[in-house]
This record gives structure tokens, sequence and C-alpha cells, in this order.
């Protein structure tokens, strides 16, 4: 996806990445060495939402672009998820040290930034990757094991849960769950009329 410069954003945008830069809610940015706001298109009708920024997604300035990030854009463009058709974030914009989770205050304190991200970009379906998301977006402390692959549907938006791809790699016997539940959503989203259907791999080949 071709990176905008800022003055190509759109005002309201600007304005939003503004804020983001110079945000101090937490403690976080003292350790930061870039935001990480988003990859992917402005206006998706999906937004993809992962825990927090990575080592490599720290020094990028973009989310899931580490081994994570791989997978996961293995799995959407294997099921032929378009570049323009989703927005990925995170529960928090700048880099936990050692990795570790973010904390409910680091969560709650980035809370407005994602909100705010969430009335930019409009979108209509939310895929949340891993147990942080879902605890944090949806307020909901049952185990991602058991939500994954469940719509939960609010205010006209469809929320799915599923595993988040650093437990895939550690994990690779649950890899056909998220490549499931990334064909529910994409089934999802044609049903919504907001993708079209992928061709049956054997259609139009003479028997
Ligand atoms: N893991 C996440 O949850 N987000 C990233 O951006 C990278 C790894």
């Amino acid at each position: 996806m071709q990176e905008l410069s800022f003055n190509e954003y759109p005002e309201a945008w600007q304005g939003f990445l503004q804020a983001c830069q110079s945000c101090k809610a937490c403690e976080l940015w003292k350790s930061r060495r870039e935001i990480v706001v988003y990859r992917g298109s402005l206006e998706a009708p999906l937004m993809i939402i992962g825990e927090g920024p990575g080592r490599e997604e720290d020094l990028q300035g973009k989310p899931f672009v580490g081994r994570s990030g791989r997978l996961l854009d293995d799995a959407l463009e294997a099921l032929e998820f378009p570049e323009t058709s989703y927005h990925i974030c995170n529960i928090v914009k700048c880099r936990p040290p050692e990795n570790r989770a973010p904390l409910e205050e680091e969560a709650l304190a980035c809370r407005r930034l994602l909100s705010a991200q969430f009335t930019l970009v409009k979108p209509r379906f939310v895929l949340l990757c891993g147990a942080t998301a879902f605890h944090y977006f949806t307020g909901r402390k049952d185990p991602i094991s058991r939500a994954r692959g469940i719509f939960i549907e609010s205010k006209g938006i469809e929320v799915l849960p599923t595993f988040h791809p650093a437990y895939i790699l550690r994990n690779m016997n649950k890899r056909d769950e998220l490549w499931q539940d990334l064909a529910l959503m994409r089934a999802k989203m044609c049903e919504r009329g907001a993708l079209v259907p992928l061709r049956h791999p054997l259609e139009g080949v003479e028997h």
C-alpha cells in the first residue's frame, strides 16, 4: 500500500496523527522509538486489532511487521483480502517493555486514540487478534479459546475474536483455526456486500 506523506492525509486524519505523536497519556511514550498507528487503508471496512507493538513495529512505526505480521499477511493474502479492505492497528500504540501485554491503565489511556481512529475509519467489521484485544475491546473475560470464531454483533458492527498470530507461531497446530476465522470473516463481509466472493478454484475448469 502506498504510503501517504503527512500533507496527503485528510484534515481530520492530520489532527488525529498529531494527537498520536504528542500523546503522553501513559508511561509508555517514554520508551517508544516510534508511535505505531496503523497500516492498510484509511477507509477499510475491516479493522484488525492486535495487542501492541513489538520490537520491529517500534522501529518501523507500523503494526504487525515482524514474524507474526508476516503470518497474518500470508493468511490475508491466501484468503484474498485486498489491501484496501483492511486497517491494522493495536490496543496500544507504544511498545510495552519486554513485549509484555499492555497493563489495564495503558489500554485505558490509549482508548481515546483508538476510539478516534475507529470514528475516522468507520469499520463495519472488526477482527480482534488475541486475548488482550478481545478483553480490552469487548470487556469480556472469558478465554479466547472459547470466544474465537463466534461473531459478536454490536451496534451494527460485526466483531470476531480470533487467536493472535504470535500464538499461532508458538502453536502451529492451531494455524487452521486462524485461517477458519479469517474465512468466516471473509464470508460475512461478502454476505454484507463489503467484499466479492472468492472464485472457487475449480470454477471455469473444463471436466
Ligand atoms: N503483535 C501485536 O499485537 N501487534 C503488533 O503490531 C505486532 C505484534
